[in-house]
């Protein structure tokens, strides 16, 4: 058993991540401010887990934390993660992922002055590099950030090899594609469309729906992590993909028809509006990830089909987690005020 900090354990892939070690039978601490997008539906209840309500910003009590626990590993998922919401109130993004970041690194440096081992495993995203409209970037290409949200990841990325490269700080970084599964916050394009499904209204999609993503089952995802822990070269960067692209439109379509495939009827204003377009708006990400698939030996292993039908079995099981969250903080359009 190792002892494992999850930071951002309580959003949509720290929940899913934070269950995972637990199934691997380690003791996991979580440090999470419980912003709105956090889970609090449904608490892992385990002996072998810690929670703490912190921001990571702040310094002395993340010591502590750390002192007392003294963690092999920490996987550093907190972050403010919506693009349209860093459209409309960048400032937190700011705080959170790059102030966030600079603390985290300071707190493990002077831990590790007292000769504790710790690694630092960042979660980083494809959107540094921008949009990607012909072939797939792989780890050496340049950054190229559009939205406050991905320059703030992006910048929290320089920071940390700046670390590794300056003070030795033992930090990978993943850059991963789209996640969805369960307990992921209704404001993101997948949970979006399955919640409006289940409660009867339209499918807002952004311009025509032509915009490429590349998706992954978080399950895959949690499981690429565990891996860079354990075998990810120190200040290397791992794209973290399923090689999977696909147009906003098309993604939609096939939950539309998975709904009505498990016999769900659907209502009447059930259907997809095509709504103004994001400013700045990326029109295609995509990764190249041979790297990890050939030094890791890692592979996503949901097929899309699979991954959203237990999605969406998911959702349908756990109406309460909807229920949970308050529609104002995913009912309105955001990221339209420039
Ligand atoms: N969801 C995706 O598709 C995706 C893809 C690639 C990378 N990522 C990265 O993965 C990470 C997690 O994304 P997510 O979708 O689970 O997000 P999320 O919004 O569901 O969860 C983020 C969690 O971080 C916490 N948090 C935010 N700021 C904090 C702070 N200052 N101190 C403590 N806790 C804080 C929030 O309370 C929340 O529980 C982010 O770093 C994101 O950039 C996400």
């Amino acid at each position: 058993m190792k002892k494992i900090l999850v930071t951002g354990g309580s959003g949509f892939i720290g929940s899913n991540l934070v269950n995972y070690l637990i199934k691997k039978n380690h003791f996991v601490i979580n440090i999470d401010k419980l912003a709105y997008s956090s889970n609090t539906y449904n608490k892992p209840q385990n002996k072998n887990y810690k929670f703490f309500k912190l921001d990571i910003n702040n310094k002395n009590q993340l010591k502590k934390i750390i002192e007392k626990y003294k963690p092999e590993c920490l996987f550093n998922i907190a972050a403010e993660t919506h693009v349209d919401r860093s459209i409309d109130s960048p400032f937190q993004f700011m705080h959170s992922n790059i102030m966030g970041v600079f603390n985290l690194l300071e707190v493990i440096k002077n831990f590790r002055k007292k000769n504790k081992k710790i690694k630092l495993v960042h979660i980083s995203t494809d959107e540094v590099y921008g949009d990607i409209k012909i072939n797939r970037s792989n780890e050496k290409y340049p950054y190229n950030p559009s939205s406050p949200y991905s320059a703030s990841k992006a910048s929290a990325d320089h920071l940390i090899k700046s670390y590794v490269r300056t003070y030795n700080l033992p930090a990978v970084i993943s850059n991963c594609c789209n996640n969805y599964g369960p307990y992921q916050f209704p404001e993101k394009l997948i949970p979006k469309m399955i919640t409006n499904i289940l409660n009867n209204r339209p499918l807002p999609i952004y311009a025509k729906g032509q915009n490429s993503r590349e998706w992954i089952y978080v399950e895959d995802h949690c499981e690429a992590l565990y891996k860079i822990f354990k075998k990810g070269k120190i200040g290397e960067s791992y794209n973290v993909g399923s090689n999977l692209n696909l147009k906003n439109i098309d993604l939609v379509k096939m939950i539309l028809k998975i709904f009505k495939k498990k016999g769900f009827k659907l209502g009447k204003k059930v259907k997809i509006k095509f709504v103004k377009d994001r400013p700045g708006h990326d029109f295609r990400y995509a990764l190249n990830s041979k790297k990890i698939f050939k030094e890791l030996k890692w592979k996503s292993k949901t097929n899309i089909n699979k991954g959203l039908n237990n999605t969406v079995d998911w959702y349908l099981k756990n109406k309460k987690f909807i229920r949970s969250i308050s529609k104002k903080h995913y009912s309105t359009r955001l990221g339209l005020k420039i």
